[in-house]
């Protein structure tokens, strides 16, 4: 868990950068209708979870800072309400919450339209997430036309800062609490995982093993996937993001499952390819082993400084070069990795997506990955994946058959610390001779 100290820490960053005299509104997520008058299950708006941790629809958070550079943290959200509780379940209300979240003053979210005009009177700049929400951008400018209606002796803002710049920054630097959190929805991921590698047999189906995912899950308090698990069997695994999940699984093929929980707002991100009955092919075998080996060269070259596109291009190197060696590729590594006029590089058939991404609270968690249009180097705290793939396509038809119809990711996550890094998903078993031990037992 985090502390409330840490959001209020954070809350007391994002003031630290606002300049002075000035408002930052942030609005949190709301229900989203599933059919007719039932909800999807509510997930809080990232950032304004990362400021607050605070979980109900219909809040807003103003971050105010003086001109003396004095400042406040005020919430709007639901005013208690016996009738709507008994249905709909409770709330904390703006009396416990000021307590509880370390606020300076929290009011009900009815009163946000009125209050908003009066702290914006005066004040010379605005940060939101502009563009987020059509309706949170309407009530910021409206409140703003209205401090311009209001007369001369009135003053509306006249700066409008994105605050992305300000908050995805912060987010993309975890704290060690952070990160404590985020091994724990990777030990429970990992677990998910290796429970769906006992249980994988053929004749079962893709949404049985999800089943297996999604029960350690929440078995082990981890109600929600981080994002739709994929679990694909054969050639459904050449679709990257293939959800359905319906087909058998067949003795002799392998499947490819992508999932991760989500907890306490902290995503985990894993793949694992394993074969349906526990055995590897030989064909199978030798293009896992590429796959391990491109990611292990990768991993041993993270540190703080390593660029992303440099491990992505070491990461390409072993994959083309080892599809070379396999008859797959013709021609050099340098032919095979370069773009050939307006075609993309040979290499891009095989292995069509990036070798890593942001991981925090979001799955494809935010942050800069350019700083003035140059790679951005790694630094200590920074969380992402490592998940180089192979994907030969069934009806590809420049490739022998044996290699057909085989998909392939291995995907772990990493912490970059001050002498490398950190595998946060290293229970997950994924060398060939780990991952037929555990299936054979
Ligand atoms: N699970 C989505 C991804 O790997 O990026
Ligand atoms: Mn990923
Ligand atoms: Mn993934």
């Amino acid at each position: 868990m985090i502390a409330q100290s840490e959001y209020l820490a954070r809350r007391e960053a994002v003031l630290a950068q606002m300049s002075a005299n000035s408002l930052c509104i942030l609005f949190s997520a709301s229900e989203q209708t599933r059919s007719n008058d039932t909800e999807y299950l509510f997930r809080q708006n990232s950032d304004f979870f990362y400021l607050t941790g605070f979980n109900e629809p219909q809040a807003a958070l103003v971050l105010i800072k003086q001109a003396d550079n004095s400042t406040q943290s005020i919430l709007f959200c639901r005013a208690k309400d016996k009738l709507a509780e008994i249905w709909n379940g409770r709330r904390i209300g703006p009396e416990a919450a000021k307590e509880l979240f370390n606020l300076s003053s929290a009011y009900p979210v009815g009163e946000l339209a009125t209050q908003l005009v009066e702290l914006l009177n005066g004040k010379t700049a605005v940060y939101w997430l502009q563009g987020e929400s059509q309706l949170n951008d309407e009530t910021v400018f409206s409140a703003i036309l209205a401090v311009r209606q209001k007369g001369k002796f009135a003053s509306a803002p006249t700066q409008f800062f994105d605050l992305r710049c300000i908050i995805h920054e912060l987010r993309l630097i975890k704290s060690e609490s952070e990160l404590a959190v985020m091994q724990k929805a990777a030990d429970i991921s990992c677990d998910a995982h290796i429970r769906a590698m006992k249980s994988s047999a053929a004749g079962k189906y893709e949404y049985q093993l999800e089943a297996d995912i999604l029960h350690e899950f929440a078995y082990q308090g981890a109600r929600f996937a981080a994002y739709n698990s994929i679990v694909a069997g054969g050639d459904n695994a050449c679709i990257l993001h293939y959800t359905e999940n319906c087909d058998e699984l067949k003795a002799g093929e392998l499947v490819l499952i992508d999932a991760g929980c989500e907890l306490n707002g902290y995503a985990a991100d894993i793949t694992r390819t394993f074969p349906v009955n526990g055995r590897f092919s030989k064909e199978q075998a030798q293009l896992y082993q590429l796959v391990l080996d491109a990611q292990q060269a990768a991993l041993d070259s993270f540190k703080p400084g390593q660029t992303l596109s440099a491990a992505t291009q070491i990461a390409v190197n072993v994959i083309t070069q080892g599809l070379i060696d396999l008859g797959i590729l013709t021609g050099t590594l340098e032919q095979n990795t370069q773009a050939q006029g307006d075609n993309p590089p040979a290499y891009r058939q095989f292995f069509m997506h990036g070798l890593s991404h942001w991981l925090g609270i979001d799955v494809h968690d935010v942050g800069a990955y350019k700083i003035n249009d140059q790679d951005r180097p790694l630094t200590p705290g920074m969380v992402i994946t490592v998940e180089p793939g192979l994907y030969i396509a069934k009806d590809i038809d420049n490739v022998e058959p044996k290699w057909r119809g085989i998909g392939i990711r291995i995907e772990d996550n990493i912490v970059i610390t001050e002498s490398g890094y950190t595998n946060l998903t290293q229970a997950a078993p994924k060398t060939i001779s780990a991952i037929e031990q555990l299936m054979a037992g």
